[in-house]
Formats: C-alpha cells, structure tokens, sequence
C-alpha cells in the first residue's frame, strides 16, 4: 500500500506514511466515485427514493417497512443468500437501500411510486496544539462560559471509534441528556459519559454481518478526539509536539455513527446513520468525507443534512482534498457548514544545510539523536527518471551508501522513498514536495534521517547541486517548534470553489487547522522505530472538519435557541482574515489566499461566541433557493419528501438565499440582493458600513448603518452590485473575479461578509 491508494482508502491504512499531499494527485480519479466490486458481481446496492405514502406517519415504521418491502423482489440476492433490503430509511428521505440486478433495477424504476433509483457511489475519507492556536483557554473566554460545551452532543460519521483511549475518558462529565435516545453496541466494552453512543451501520460494503463500531483505521478515532476529545498529559508522536491533548470541546458527549471502512463510506450507509441520528437526539453532526461535484438530490450528504437542518442539527462537513484547484469543492449546499484546511504554527522542524552553508526548512517527524549532522556527500539522479522519485529498485548501493540522497515526490509516488534509500544503504534522505504544492510541507515519520521540503526549497538544492562537482549535505533536527508566523495558510490541498452546483453560494464556507494535526490513534504506530503512541499526526480537510464541529458544539451551549444557520453565520462572520503576523491569510504560493480557497477566513471561536448580528435562514428560504436552481417536482419530492411545485412567489436565484457571504455572477446587467440581519449582540447599537468593491464591480448598499434597539430585532438592507464598464470579462478558459467583502461595524461588533464576483461573458 503506497500512497496512491491513500485517496480511495481512507488515509488510514497506512497511517500517516500516506502523504495527503500526494495523495492528492489522484483526487480525479480515485476520489470520483469508485464502484465497488461486490464480489456477487451482478447484484449491486441500490438507493431507491418513494413518494411518501400518506398516513405514514401514524401507521408507523412497521408499516413503512412493509411499504418498502413490496418494491423489492421475493427472492433473496446472491449465491450468499443475502437479504435484499439493506436499510429502510424513515427521516431523512422516503426510500430504502436494496441488493438488486442491473436489470431489477430498471425495473424498479418503471413502478409506480419510485421517484429515483441509483446505485450507490463509495465515497472516500476525505490536536494537542490547536487549541491553544485558536485562543481557546481552561480559565476564560467560550471554554468556561460553554462549560467546555458540556451537555451538548456531537454525532461523528466516520470509521468508527477505538472506546478505550485515554481521550474518550469521562473524567469530569455529566451523564447524557435526557433527550438522548441513541444506541450502544460495542460487546464487551461500554459507552461511558464520554462515549454516549456507538453503532455501526456497515451493511452495504463489508460483507461481514454487523460489524461493531470499533474504528479499524484510526481515522473516526482521530477526527472524534478532535472535536470533543478529554484532556490527555502528554501527548506526543516520537516525542514530537509533545503537549496536553484536547478537542474542541472537552466535555461534549460524543453518539459514533460507523459508516466507513477501509474501502470507503458506501452512500446508503451513511443516508441510515443520518436517519438515525437525527432521531437520536444530536445537537451537531461531524462527517469527514465526501465525493465531490453532485446535484444535492442524488447526494446522500445533503439530504441528511437537510432533515437535520430542520430539526436545529447543524450538519459541518470537509471541504475535500481536491486543492489547489478550482471547482474541487465537495459537500457545498448550502444547509452544511463546509470547511476548508489550514496550517497551524506548529513545525516538526529538519533543517537542511547545504555545503555552501544555505539553511533550507523542512520536516520529518523522526528525529533520531544519533545523526551527528556533518555534512556528507549528496546524491540526485538528474531529470525525471525513475531514480529521481526513489522509485522501488532504482538506487544502486555504489551510488548511495552512506550519503544523503535527494528524491522526489511524482505522481505515482508509493511513499517508499524513505525506504528505498534505507535499503540501499544510503545514510539520510530529502524528500522534495511536487511543484504545486510550493511552498507547502507536512510532516511525516519517515525510516530513516530525513526532511521533507517545499518544492521551491527543493530547486535550490537542485541548483547548488549544479553548482559544484562534490556537493554536500545533512541535516539539523530542531523538534517542535511553534510560533510560525505565517500560519495560518491555506493547505495546498484544501478543495477550493466556485461551487458548480450553486454559483451563487460561496464556499467553503471556512478554513480550520488541517496540517499535521496530532490526535487520538488506535494503536502503536508498529512499522516505526520507538513508536509506542497511541497518537497520530494527519492532514486533510478531514481534520479541520471536526475543529469546527467542537466549536459549533460550544456555540450550541453558550446559544442553545441558535438555528445551525445563526451557529453557521456566527463562525463566518467573525472568522479572521489576517495570520498571526497581521498579513493577509496566504495560500500555498505564499501569496494571499484568494476568496475561492478562504471564503470567510479562519474560524475564530472567541468572537463566534459574540457575533453582534446573524444571517438566519428559515427552511422555507432553503425551499425558495431550490425552486430557483429549476429543480424538478420530482426532484424537490426526494429532499423534501413531499409533493411540491415550485411558484413563481417561492423562487429566488440562489445569490438571494440570507447567506452570511456573497457569490454574484455577473454579466452586462446590474443585480440587486435583500439581506437580513438578527441582532444578537447589544440591544441598543448602531453598524455602519463598511465595503471594498471587488475590481471590475460597483457596490451600493442602502441603508448604510442599522439600528437596533432590541435584541433578536432584524433588519433588511439591500446590495446592488454593477460591473464597471461591462467587467472584466472572460479572459480565454481563465475565470475572472473580484474579491472584496462588506462589513457591519459598531463599537463592539465587526460582522464581516466576504464578496466574490464571476465576471461571466
Ligand atoms: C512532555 O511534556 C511533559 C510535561 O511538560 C514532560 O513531563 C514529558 O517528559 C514530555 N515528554 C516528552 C516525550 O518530551
Ligand atoms: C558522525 O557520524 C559519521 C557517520 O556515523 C561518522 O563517520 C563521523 O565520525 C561522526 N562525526 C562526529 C564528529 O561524531
Ligand atoms: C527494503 O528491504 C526490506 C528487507 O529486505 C524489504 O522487506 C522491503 O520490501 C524493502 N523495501 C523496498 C521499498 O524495497
Ligand atoms: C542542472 O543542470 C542540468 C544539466 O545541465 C539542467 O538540465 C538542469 O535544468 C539544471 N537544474 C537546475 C535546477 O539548475
Ligand atoms: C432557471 O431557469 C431560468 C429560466 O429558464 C433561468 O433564467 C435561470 O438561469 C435558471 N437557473 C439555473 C440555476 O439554472
Ligand atoms: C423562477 O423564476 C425565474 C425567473 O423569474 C423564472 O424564469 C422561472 O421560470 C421560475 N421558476 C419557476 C418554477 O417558477
Ligand atoms: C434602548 O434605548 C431606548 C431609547 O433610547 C431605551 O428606551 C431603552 O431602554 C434602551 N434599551 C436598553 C436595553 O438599554
Ligand atoms: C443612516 O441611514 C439613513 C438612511 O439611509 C440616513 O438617513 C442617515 O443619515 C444615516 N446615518 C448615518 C449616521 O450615516
Ligand atoms: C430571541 O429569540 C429566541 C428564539 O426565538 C428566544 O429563545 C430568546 O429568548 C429571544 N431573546 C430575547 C432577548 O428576546
Ligand atoms: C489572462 O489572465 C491571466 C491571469 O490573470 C493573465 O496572466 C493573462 O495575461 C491574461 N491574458 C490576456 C490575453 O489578457
């Protein structure tokens, strides 16, 4: 296992050996919906949606089932005899999950009833430090007043969870709610106070019958101890970032919903775990994973997250690792908070010195004592050869024994370069990044004495190399080391907008920490030297998910009347646009980060607590933005779950929708869009405006100051927004914007809304 198929499965079956960096390389091919070879080749798990039969709500599940039951074959599936029915779903939509034939299927589709039939896509996966980075503190500020979001829950759909590490402890926890009504099924272990609930619903994948919760990969582990872990002393990897480790929200209950294994998260796994937990009692929902562009009614994701929103569930979702590109975007309606990656101001520094005394950053997470640094001869295979990647088989030990050899990290890279090199009896190793990653680096443990740099530090040894006929290298290992002043940054592999479903929404919605993030891991790190850590460091917008999943948890117990928009809106519009040395938020190019990679910036959880204004959205805004994206009936039947025909009264282009930020696509004409803002946070007070024009657009807001008087009291104002002599205009297959934002300022508040416009010809 290499790093090629770290995408399609899950990082974790690798650990942290996988480098997300790279793995992103095959994010169009692997992260695009596999197909899973069920080994009963012909039949296939089906998603069927149904009208909603009328009644069906006093007849009950009993009844649902046995409506459900009279759509699918008598017959049971396969040479294994298996069931046909998978799951039968009751909240989220009105529809089963079945085992039926390509032809049955087709059939299916013909009965009267049945508004879609589909097979199901495998969807892929996609902090001892974060909490003080983001400002979070034991004596003060949102920790104390949210009780460290005690009595709040926190569903994660994920891999599971391993119950017996340190960070699910319910040292200092209250027992669950008494609104709870989940479900525990470990066998020979219990849930605690910590742990409220566990199960696994792992039907259409595996073929092992019921599965237990236990997470097998350490990715549901790692991201639920992010969110809501318990303090734990002494954290560390190879005794790096050593640290008191904690989540976001220390003394949250945490309800485990395992839809993912290795192989991936089958869909109409994770429509029941989001049937289920919306039943259950959740406050937020925490889902790391995701599959990229789909209409939002054929995306599982979305339907549960749109019953959830309307049961004041707010559903916070990764952004994908589909960066630094354009239109990567998953998970993008506009019900879910999606959130992007960012780097923190933690290293685990190896610096590389060269002989001609320049000193180029890196990382590695080994850092062995006994390499003494002196400067040995250093090795490259010139050009895009095999040899120049490490590949497996490619370094001869007359070349390499006892020198530093510089590889490269290509496309097809397995991640054995470390490997390679050790095998051939080379004495250290530097790992070059890939050009589109920059400046970017991440921290690994590699085998042997190592450090892992950008790609432009990578050009410069290059070039000393072709400087002189005996160069020389090592490298200086300097541990953690935190302060990093340009943190933080957007990961280069963080999915970035527009949003091809909804020009209109901007999104991600946010950025969070998602570069090595070191968090709870099921078992010792076995294939590693002194690895006895029960903690792992990985990056991916799946780390930064659950970062904002324990905020959100705090938010809900300082705010529990909050709707998810208000919680959403909250951590938009206060989230910080400048790093910590007071710059621009840079990307990966150490540039500023554009508005398509940082959307509203970085979540900030102090000032998300006291917000001053909220943008609320009711669901039948929601129902509104749906009509204008010329959604069918039968369409709308299946997120609805229920007969509706959009009106001309209930149809708003989707730049309309009270989103806390705008996306405008703008040709010749001008267009104008109301917002509404509720006072949360003075009752007297008076906002100015504030706006900075996108380049190429005019911007005019009327009123130009609110006054509120009460509190929850609202209040409308209207933005036109007008291109400047015809805009920019498309510039070959170039997408030409402008960035600017709009900001309500009182004495207390800054409520910022970020703007992107779409020049389109
Ligand atoms: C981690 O920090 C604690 C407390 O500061 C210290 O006692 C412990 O030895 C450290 N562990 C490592 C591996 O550095
Ligand atoms: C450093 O290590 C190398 C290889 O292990 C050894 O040859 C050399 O003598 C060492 N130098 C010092 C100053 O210890
Ligand atoms: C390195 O050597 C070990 C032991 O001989 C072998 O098992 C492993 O496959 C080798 N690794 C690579 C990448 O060649
Ligand atoms: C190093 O020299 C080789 C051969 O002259 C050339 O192809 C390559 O571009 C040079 N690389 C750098 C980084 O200067
Ligand atoms: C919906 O249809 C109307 C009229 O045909 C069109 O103006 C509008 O652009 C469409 N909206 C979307 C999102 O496709
Ligand atoms: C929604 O409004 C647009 C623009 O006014 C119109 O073109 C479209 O037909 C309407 N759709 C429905 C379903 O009424
Ligand atoms: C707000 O101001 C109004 C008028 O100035 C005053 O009557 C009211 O008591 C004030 N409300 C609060 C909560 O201070
Ligand atoms: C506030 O807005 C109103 C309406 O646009 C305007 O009449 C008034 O002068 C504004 N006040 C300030 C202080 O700008
Ligand atoms: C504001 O509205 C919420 C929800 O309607 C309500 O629970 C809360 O008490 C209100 N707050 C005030 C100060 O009126
Ligand atoms: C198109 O846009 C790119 C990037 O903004 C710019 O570098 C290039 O010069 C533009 N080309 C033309 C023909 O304007």
């Amino acid at each position: 296992m290499g790093r090629k198929e770290c995408g399609a499965l899950a990082i974790m079956k690798i650990m942290f050996l996988c480098n997300i960096i790279a793995m992103l390389d095959l994010f169009p091919t692997v992260v695009s919906l596999i197909m899973v070879d069920e080994k009963q080749s012909s039949f296939q798990t089906y998603i069927i949606y149904v009208e909603k039969p009328e009644d069906s709500v006093t007849l009950g599940s009993e009844y649902l089932s046995n409506y459900y039951e009279s759509f699918v074959p008598l017959t049971k599936a396969g040479l294994n005899e298996q069931p046909r029915m998978v799951h039968s779903y009751r909240n989220v939509v009105s529809g089963f999950a079945a085992r039926l034939t390509p032809d049955e299927a087709k059939a299916m589709e013909e009965k009267d009833g049945v508004l879609s039939v589909r097979s199901q896509r495998i969807l892929p996966l996609h902090t001892t430090h974060t909490p003080s980075f983001l400002r979070l503190h034991r004596g003060f500020g949102v920790w104390k007043e949210s009780n460290f979001g005690k009595g709040v829950i926190i569903g994660v759909l994920d891999s599971g969870i391993w119950p017996d590490h340190p960070s699910f402890s319910d040292e200092g926890m209250p027992s669950p709610p008494a609104k709870w009504k989940g479900k525990c099924e470990f066998i020979g272990t219990t849930c605690n106070n910590k742990i409220i609930g566990a199960r696994n619903f792992q039907h259409s994948v595996e073929e092992v019958e019921a599965s237990l919760p236990v997470d097998e990969i350490g990715h549901g582990t790692h991201t639920a101890s992010t969110a809501a872990g318990n303090f734990v002393e002494d954290a560390n990897l190879l005794g790096n970032a050593n640290g008191t480790a904690v989540g976001m929200a220390p003394y949250a209950h945490l309800a485990i919903y395992k839809v993912c294994s290795d192989i991936g998260c089958g869909e109409s796994d994770i429509l029941a775990a989001f049937d289920v937990a919306v039943e259950d009692g959740v406050d937020v929902i925490s889902v790391s994973l995701g599959g990229g562009y789909t209409s939002f009614y054929e995306d599982p994701i979305a339907l549960g997250a749109f019953t959830a929103m309307q049961l004041g569930i707010l559903v916070i979702c990764s952004a994908g690792n589909g960066g630094p590109f354009r239109y990567s975007i998953s998970n993008m309606a506009p019900w879910i908070l999606t959130v992007g990656a960012s780097t923190i101001d933690r290293s685990i520094k190896a610096v590389v010195r060269l002989g001609n005394g320049e000193e180029l950053d890196g990382e590695c997470l080994f850092q062995p004592k006994s390499f003494n640094s002196t400067l040995i001869p250093l090795v490259y295979a010139n050009g895009k050869t095999a040899s120049a990647y490490c590949d497996p088989g490619t370094l001869k030990a007359a070349n390499v024994k006892g020198k530093i050899v510089l590889c490269e990290i290509g496309i097809t890279s397995e991640g054995k370069e470390g490997e390679v090199v050790r095998n051939a009896s080379g004495a250290a190793m530097i790992l070059m990044n890939q050009e589109r990653d920059v400046f970017s680096t991440i921290a690994e443990a590699h085998v042997l004495p190592a450090s892992q740099v950008s790609y432009a530090a990578g050009l410069k040894i290059k070039s000393y190399i072709n400087s002189t006929s005996e160069p020389m290298a090592t490298i200086l290992f300097k541990g953690t080391v935190i302060g990093e002043s340009s943190a933080p940054a957007v990961a280069s592999f963080s999915s970035r907008g527009p949003c091809a479903e909804s020009p209109g929404i901007l999104k991600p919605d946010i950025i969070g920490p998602g570069v090595s993030i070191l968090a709870a891991w099921p078992f010792p790190l076995a294939d590693k030297p002194r690895s006895k850590s029960t903690f792992n460091m990985l990056s991916g917008t799946s780390m930064s998910c659950p970062h904002a999943s324990g905020i959100a948890a705090l938010l809900k117990s300082t705010h529990p009347d909050w709707s998810p928009a208000a919680i959403k809106s909250a951590m938009m519009t206060s989230a910080d646009e400048l790093n910590l040395e007071g710059k621009p938020i840079f990307d990966e190019k150490l540039i500023p980060a554009d508005i398509f990679a940082l959307d509203a910036g970085h979540v900030n959880p102090s000032r998300a607590n006291d917000p001053g204004l909220v943008y609320d959205v009711k669901t039948r805004d929601y129902i509104s933005y749906l009509c204008g994206l010329n959604y069918t009936d039968r369409q709308l039947g299946i997120i609805l779950q229920r007969k509706f025909t959009c009106l001309k009264v209930n149809n708003f282009s989707d730049s309309e929708l009270n989103y806390p930020s705008f996306s405008v696509v703008l040709s010749s004409s001008s267009r104008t869009f109301t917002r509404q803002v509720t006072n949360v946070g003075v009752a007297n007070s008076t906002y100015a405006l504030e706006v900075v024009a996108p380049d190429g657009a005019v911007v005019s807001v009327r009123p130009n100051n609110l006054t509120f008087t009460e509190l929850n009291q609202t209040a409308k104002y209207s933005v036109t927004f007008s291109p400047l002599s015809g805009g920019i205009g498309r510039n070959g297959s170039e997408l030409t914007f402008g960035q600017g934002y709009l900001k309500w300022v009182s004495d207390k508040h800054i409520v910022r809304s970020p703007i992107a416009v779409v020049f389109s010809a």
